[in-house]
């Protein structure tokens, strides 16, 4: 099926630590098939980070692993408990993280709200992810008072316009709301409103709504169908992505896209190592998943992520469930290996026509 005029992608895995390796195998399996199946072909290269790539290398974030990332089309990632990935993300500039928060219609009874307040949930939250507090001057010392640590959230302004102007325009390709989580009762010298709304000048037709990020954290778990796209920092977007996960059914569930401004990315699931289950061949690999449908869009390969949609659609319509998403009742308890095999049954049958899928893309 496939052929030399075929387009040709080269992607580095990056398992990392705990389930990271199985969710990353598994989503792997499914991009293979798609590629076969959609005619564009797919080289796997496989870097290291984080705890794995400090036993082979002595470092958390080796050298090696960027000359293999340097000139891919994409880095796929699995999880880490720490060290190395802020190094990642800061090396190329990922300053665009995009986590789409939509809802499955089979899952609508797995959320942690009732059925009617989730109903066709979607949103999309644009998290800052190269710099702020994450990244700011952060030690620890001591004084007279003891010994004491610091971390400081700093932000250039530009640094905010540029995330701001890719809200925007989601915003813009979207239902045209753009929430902004903000702090300023109590950090004012980080004007995220004034920003956002200059820079809004250059995006008609877009409503600006700055909130606090404490009642926006509240109002997300009162009323999230209200949001379209939420623009946050760093941390706040970390925090607020996490509720996405309780809204949605499971973190599980989650993937996401770290773009820079030459559209390179690093596609990962937003939940953790999970260790509680590393090894065990049950995680969800749906997180993982989605973010390889990320990538694809990304690629412009939109049939073959409209593909993967639609047969995870299906799965999870015929009740299978991984653990996380605690079947009950008719639905089917299934370990990762069955959940892929599930979904390659079906990418054969689906028609990527079937489904819409917005773009999600940071250029
Ligand atoms: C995430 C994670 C990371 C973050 C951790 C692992 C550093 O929680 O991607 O949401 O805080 O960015
Ligand atoms: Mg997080």
């Amino acid at each position: 099926m496939q052929s030399l005029s075929d387009p040709y992608y080269r992607i580095v895995a990056i398992s990392g630590e705990g389930i990271g390796e199985e969710v990353v195998e598994a989503s792997l399996k499914i991009l293979r098939v798609v590629a076969k199946l959609e005619g564009f072909s797919l080289q796997v290269d496989y870097g290291w980070l984080g705890a794995t790539a400090l036993e082979k290398f002595g470092t958390y974030f080796p050298q090696a692993t960027v000359e293999l990332c340097n000139g891919s089309n994409g880095i796929v990632f699995g999880a880490v408990t720490q060290g190395g990935l802020l190094d990642l993300r800061k090396h190329y500039d990922f300053f665009c993280n995009l986590r789409p928060i939509r809802i499955e219609n089979s899952l609508v009874h797995k959320s942690s709200l009732r059925p009617e307040k989730v109903q066709g949930l979607d949103i999309l939250i644009v998290r800052e992810l190269v710099s702020g507090i994450y990244f700011g001057l952060a030690g620890r010392s001591f004084d007279e008072k003891g010994a004491y640590g610091y971390h400081t959230m700093l932000y250039y302004d530009e640094e905010i316009r540029r995330i701001a102007r890719q809200a925007l325009q989601k915003a813009q390709q979207r239902r045209g709301l753009l929430a902004v989580a903000h702090k300023e009762n109590a950090l004012p010298h980080l004007p995220w409103t004034r920003l956002v709304q200059q820079e809004a000048l250059q995006f008609p037709g877009v409503i600006v709504e700055p909130i606090l990020v404490d009642s926006l954290a509240m109002q997300m778990v009162l009323n999230p169908q209200r949001f379209d796209v939420i623009l946050a920092s760093n941390m706040f977007g970390d925090i607020l992505s996490d509720i996405g996960g309780a809204l949605v059914g499971s973190i599980g569930l989650l993937g996401s896209a770290s773009l820079n401004a030459d559209g390179f990315g690093l596609y990962e699931a937003i939940h953790g190592t999970a260790p509680d289950i590393a090894g065990l061949g049950i995680a969800n690999p749906l997180g993982t998943l989605g973010a390889c449908v990320l990538m694809l869009q990304q690629w412009g390969e939109v049939k073959a992520a409209q593909r993967i949609m639609t047969a995870q659609e299906r799965v999870l319509a015929k009740g299978y469930r991984t653990v996380d998403l605690s079947p009950q009742g008719a639905e089917i308890l299934v370990n990762t290996e069955k959940l892929i095999d599930l979904l390659q049954e079906e990418l054969f049958n689906t028609q990527h026509f079937e489904f819409g899928v917005p773009y999600e893309s940071c250029k």
